[in-house]
């Protein structure tokens, strides 16, 4: 279904960096303002005030949570007394409701350093309390003229706070998934968020002084929080806000309790924005996931040890989710796996090669994650355990069912290409297979490698060039192929040493001609374990029709490829994966005389005519 919807973007200037609270005084003139109220505790006060200079005419110091009316009426004194035209506020949320509830009643431009993560310095929300009575507004006065983000005000944030405040960033994004009025731009910057939070949070934590971690907790937040300004919050944030109303429960730890509950509640109603979430953190089940990051960083997982009463939770709803969030109790998932992942990773720690332990971990950690991902059963890792076990056993020299499975599976050619096509200037490589025999018979130019065997003639001409395209004399060319009933010599009984393969030489031009017969598709073996599982899968077991080359030339890289019969069959969905474009080629039906004197039968033969580019 198509989805409508509206966007438009935050006009609030951000100003975002390390060092940028020497920008204060910059920002404030640019909005006009030459007389400041600084509001900012002591802590903060002093570098922002010695940025401010002598704009700053007054300073209060007297926020509190929750945006008290009477700690309001204080501070408009102040600024009115003061005739200051501009309000810097250095802080967290409470510092930043304050400028917002001056800049609502007098319409004073705002300049917030904000110094949590809680992100309402870019939200035109103001939520203020008088007689006990909490209210909300939404307003574009209320929403801050400029925003300077200066990571080098965050690294103080104590551990405890900075998990709190970033779990209460990461509810706006996992709302903002799915909120009614969400659209493309807050989807994506909602995937960018959770996963910058839930990347730098743990980094954070381990090192409250690593700059970089806090900057990419404080960017992360800061996409966060501009969401609760393009699109409404839902049922996390109507929770948070009636507990924190009525039982006076901090904010942010409320947040960090309630958001697990609520995503494994809101998993039945929107499935698909869960699973983002999932995708961001990339782990099965996104509630759990985000229960287990907050438990491991010591966070509040129960509204009871935030000293909730038990009987406090009798009329909100949903009650399951209230129950949950009160007795602390981990959403149904996967379990937590990553310290055994990490354990095992760690038991490679004294390999002595560094490419060997890139390797080795490197593959621990994604069978670790294919396992958890897919949420495998015992009987499934079992199968493909006595799947592997078979597969060695019917393996020897001759016959190498492993390498059937990596070809099958398409890593041959993964591994190919990565290791020997990674010119665009020369020909494409491609599998070697397992066909090709050592030392092949050598012959002449013009000769007749099919050794009578039936076929329709081929005629094959080629030239080995260099990247340059000057001729490589003196190249040493193997090639090899299937009859026209897709055998291969080794593979039939009654012929009596080696058909359709040789090897020749290039002349000085750099070419050389041969007869063959036309190559037609052919099975790979089917008999094994890979077969079963071609067959599982509805696969077909063919080869596109090919011939394989290898070449040879001193100080040359030796090029291992195929050459496919454009037209043939199974081009779209050869078996290995080994078609590539620059492989695909014309083997036209001849007019004339066919060449070096072969007598053909009435319907006629056929050419290839080819160049191969090989490189140093
Ligand atoms: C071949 O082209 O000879 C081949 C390559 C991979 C698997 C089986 C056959
Ligand atoms: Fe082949």
């Amino acid at each position: 279904m198509t989805r409508g919807f509206v966007h438009s973007p935050s006009p609030t200037r951000v100003v975002f960096g390390a060092g940028t609270v020497a920008a204060v005084a910059e920002e404030v003139r640019r909005l006009g303002g030459s007389r400041v109220l600084l509001l900012a505790r002591p802590r903060h006060a002093e570098r922002v005030a010695a940025a401010l200079g002598d704009l700053v005419v007054a300073q209060f110091d007297g926020a509190r949570m929750h945006t008290p009316v009477e700690v309001t009426a204080q501070a408009l004194d102040v600024l009115k007394s003061a005739a200051a035209d501009c309000v810097v506020a250095v802080g967290g949320g409470s510092t930043t409701g304050l400028a917002k509830a001056l800049a609502v009643r007098t319409g004073v431009p705002q300049v917030i350093l904000p110094t949590t993560y809680a992100g309402s310095e870019v939200t035109p929300v103001l939520g203020e309390t008088e007689n006990g009575r909490k209210t909300t507004r939404r307003s574009p006065d209320i929403l801050p003229e400029t925003v300077i983000y200066d990571v080098d005000l965050t690294v103080e944030l104590p551990v405890p706070t900075t998990v709190t405040s970033a779990v209460n960033a990461l509810a706006h994004a996992v709302e903002a998934l799915y909120s009614p009025e969400a659209n493309p731009v807050t989807d994506a910057v909602a995937v960018q968020a959770i996963h910058g939070i839930t990347h730098s949070l743990p980094l954070v934590t381990a090192d409250p002084s690593d700059v970089d971690a806090r900057a990419e907790l404080l960017e992360s937040a800061w996409l966060a929080g501009s969401l609760m300004a393009q699109v409404s919050m839902g049922l996390h944030h109507k929770l948070c806000h009636q507990l924190g109303g009525q039982f006076d429960l901090p904010h942010a730890e409320t947040h960090t309790v309630m958001l697990p509950q609520v995503m494994a509640y809101k998993e039945k109603e929107s499935p698909e924005a869960l699973a983002k979430v999932a995708d961001a953190l990339d782990v099965p089940d996104a509630a759990a996931a985000v229960y287990d990051l907050v438990h491991s960083l010591g966070g509040p997982t129960s509204l009871r040890d935030l000293g909730l009463a038990e009987s406090s939770l009798d009329d909100i709803e949903p009650a399951s989710v209230l129950r949950a969030a009160w007795e602390g109790t981990r959403p149904e998932g996967a379990p937590d796996l990553s310290a055994l992942t990490a354990q095992v990773i760690a038991s490679f720690d004294e390999t002595p090669s560094p490419r060997l332990k890139q390797l080795i971990t490197d593959l621990v950690r994604h069978l670790h994650h294919f396992a958890v991902h897919n949420d495998l059963t015992e009987d499934e890792w079992l199968f493909a355990i006595d799947f592997l076990t078979r597969t060695g056993q019917i393996s020897d020299d001759k016959r190498k069912e492993f390498v059937l499975l990596s070809d099958t599976l398409g890593v041959s050619s993964v591994v190919d290409a990565l290791t020997n096509s990674r010119s665009p200037l020369t020909t494409p490589s491609a599998v070697l297979g397992p066909f090709y025999v050592e030392g092949p018979p050598a012959m002449e130019h013009g000769a007749d490698i099919s050794g009578g065997l039936d076929g329709d003639p081929l005629w094959v001409s080629t030239q080995i060039v260099d990247v340059d395209g000057k001729a490589v004399p003196g190249a040493v060319v193997d090639v090899w192929q299937a009859n026209k009933d897709g055998f291969y010599d080794v593979q039939l009984p009654e012929v009596d040493g080696p058909v359709l393969r040789a090897r020749f030489v290039a002349d000085d031009e750099g070419r050389l001609t041969f007869w063959t017969t036309l190559p037609r598709e052919y099975p790979v073996p089917e008999d094994g374990p890979v077969g079963q599982m071609l067959q599982g899968a509805n696969r077909h077991p063919y080869r596109a029709p090919h011939v394989h080359f290898m070449i040879m030339a001193p100080n040359y890289h030796k090029l291992v490829t195929q050459l496919f019969v454009e037209g043939g069959a199974y081009m779209d969905s050869d078996t290995v994966f080994g078609v590539k474009n620059g492989l695909i080629v014309d083997f036209p039906k001849a007019q004339g005389e066919p060449p070096a004197g072969r007598a053909v039968g009435p319907d006629g033969w056929h050419r290839l005519d080819y160049t191969f580019r090989i490189g140093r």
